[in-house]
């Protein structure tokens, strides 16, 4: 059997969750947005795709991609300091990409955006702390789904 692990061509996907801890200063709009530009940039260079999800003072991201490449980001990710309390939920071979781009979901980055962060407010409390592998990958597939259903019927 081949060893996934070692192969270069055997896709990874790393989740995490961490707080966010932007600095006084920028607004959160804006910090968010400087964030967008570097990630779309890099990923494309190191053709890793994902999502990340800012809701309520967390991120909740999937990174995927080449093995060497997720990590070299994520451990990029994980020295930035507009964030803190990092949790790795998954991280290993991921199969197939489940996101085909790069995205985010943020309030006020677009309609379906609100529409999927205001029905995830009216659920019970959102506890990225106790989302497993499995749930996580769930709700970051569930917030995919909605953003492409909304750009289709746009
Ligand atoms: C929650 C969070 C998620 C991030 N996601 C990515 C990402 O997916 N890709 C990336 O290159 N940088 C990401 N960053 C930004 C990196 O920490 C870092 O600032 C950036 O990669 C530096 O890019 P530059 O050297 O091209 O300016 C993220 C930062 C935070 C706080």
């Amino acid at each position: 059997m081949p060893n996934e692990i070692s192969s270069s061509r055997t896709l990874h996907r790393l989740i995490y969750t961490s707080r966010q801890a932007f600095a006084a200063g920028l607004g959160h709009d804006q910090e968010i947005e400087a964030l967008i530009r570097a990630s779309i940039r890099n990923n494309r260079a190191s053709a890793i795709t994902g999502l990340l999800l800012v809701h309520d003072g967390w991120f909740v991201q999937a990174l995927e991609g080449p093995a060497a490449a997720v990590m070299t980001t994520y451990q990029r990710i994980l020295n930035d300091p507009r964030h803190t309390d990092s949790r790795v939920v998954s991280a290993g071979p991921g199969g197939a990409r489940e996101f085909g781009d790069w995205n985010m979901c943020a309030r006020r980055f677009s309609p379906a955006d609100d529409a999927i962060l205001d029905a995830l407010s009216q659920r019970s409390a959102f506890d990225p702390s106790a989302l497993t592998d499995k749930s996580a990958l769930r709700l970051l597939k569930a917030v995919r789904g909605i953003q492409d259903r909304t750009a289709l019927s746009a």
